[in-house]
């Protein structure tokens, strides 16, 4: 009875996302898993559908989700410390496999510390909360994920503390960089690694030596934060992200265990006085549970997995399949965005084309996610495709049989 009024109102507003083309479609639901067989990564099974599916919308890079050697490792844990931490960190919710964990990751992205977060989101709301004041001038990419955008509204950064440059645009950057307004005693350029619906990255290296010239010139320095969560596990040679692909350090690391580690969680690696400062002001990372010892367990297995030979070997194959597919999509005369990031988009520029090939996709069994206007601008409509270190060579030979029903 209370509700009939909000729920009529929540009802209006749902409609309108309909009518606007923003509404989100029901979710489906993955009932069953069929791991690899010969020729065949594996399949999954969703609810109402007979079709075995290839996922070809998975952020699971190296395909790490079902190694048993993880699955053991949560397991045992589990059996041992139980399947919650009962409290928040600060109240004896700290667990030795969380302290692991951040050692663990602060090495593998070459830091001297890291905290360890729910998820990659709310990591990136963490650092802002921590590290931002009233004289903080937040310079980031148009392009930036969701959870950046969200960060500054929530760390409560004016309009006049923040500019956004073009994607990549690195003579924008600087046109900001020479223009920070007076006042401002610290500044932040925040961006994305690879940007997740385009594959492409952001030239640390270049940014870098931007920012590097002004650090003497503002009160508190001026720091580079890059979101590398498509790039940890998945990118540079020997999977330390984009990074290690540019050849240059930003400040800060922040990413997840969530996608080529084939886990859950996120983590910020940087200095061990931003890590202090993120422990005592983050209340993404005070005020909540932390990852399960299940979860540690597991990501600190994924973290030797990757650094091992069974590592590279998974890498250099999805490096290998992420060519092949490319290399496909050229061979059809169809458009995309070059690059080696696993993010493979496929410019379909029309919305009714996009719709069709989607569904065509999906009746043949595969899985992707198109993004067509409002979502996109008119002209930009994109299936994106993402390879994974478990699709076969016949896989990726499957999806682009079904794109060669679309050559013009
Ligand atoms: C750039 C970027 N940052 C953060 C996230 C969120 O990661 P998590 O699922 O760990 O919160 C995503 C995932 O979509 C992402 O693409």
């Amino acid at each position: 009875m209370a509700l009939d009024k909000l729920n009529k109102a929540l009802a209006k507003e749902a409609d309108s996302l309909q009518e606007e083309g923003r509404a989100k479609a029901p979710e489906r639901i993955i009932v069953d898993y069929i791991p690899p067989q010969g020729q065949k990564g594996p399949r999954y099974k969703l609810k109402g559908a007979n079709t075995e599916f290839i996922r070809m919308n998975s952020n699971s890079y190296l395909s790490l989700s079902n190694h048993p050697k993880m699955i053991e490792a949560a397991d045992q844990v589990s059996k041992k410390f139980g399947v919650g931490p009962g409290a928040v960190r600060f109240i004896d919710g700290t667990f030795q496999h969380h302290a692991e964990l951040e050692e663990r990751i602060a090495m593998f992205v070459d830091k001297p510390a890291a905290k360890i977060f729910n998820s990659a989101y709310t990591t990136v709301l963490g650092l802002a909360l921590a590290i931002n004041n009233k004289e903080t001038y937040w310079i980031g990419d148009e392009l930036n994920h969701n959870c950046i955008i969200r960060s500054m509204r929530i760390a409560n950064v004016p309009q006049d503390n923040k500019a956004i440059y073009k994607h990549n645009d690195l003579g924008e950057l600087k046109m900001y960089l020479q223009s920070i307004p007076d006042g401002m005693n610290r500044v932040v350029v925040i961006f994305d690694g690879i940007f997740s619906m385009r594959g492409d990255c952001a030239p640390i290296n270049e940014i870098v030596k931007l920012t590097d010239p002004l650090v003497p010139k503002v009160k508190d320095g001026v720091i580079t934060v890059v979101d590398d969560s498509h790039g940890i596990g998945a990118y540079g040679e020997t999977g330390r992200g984009t990074s290690e692909f540019t050849g240059a350090q930003p400040d800060v690391i922040i990413g997840t265990f969530g996608k080529a580690l084939g886990v859950n969680g996120g983590f910020v690696a940087s200095s061990e006085e931003v890590i202090e400062a993120v422990r005592q002001k983050a209340d993404t990372y005070i005020y909540t549970n932390p990852l399960s010892v299940a979860d540690c367990a597991a990501a600190i297995r994924a973290l030797e997995i990757a650094d091992s030979r069974e590592g590279r070997e998974r890498l250099q194959h999805l490096h290998q399949r992420t060519k092949q597919f490319r290399e496909g999509i050229d061979a059809l005369g169809m458009e995309s965005i070059p690059g080696p990031h696993p993010v493979v988009p496929l410019l379909v520029r029309e919305t009714a084309k996009t719709h069709k090939m989607v569904n065509r996709l999906y009746e043949k069994g595969v899985l992707v996610v198109g993004l067509t206007y409002p979502v996109v601008p008119k002209g930009d409509e994109t299936i994106r495709f993402q390879i994974n270190a478990a699709h076969t060579k016949a896989d990726v030979d499957c999806v682009l049989d079904v794109l060669s029903e679309f050559r013009d």
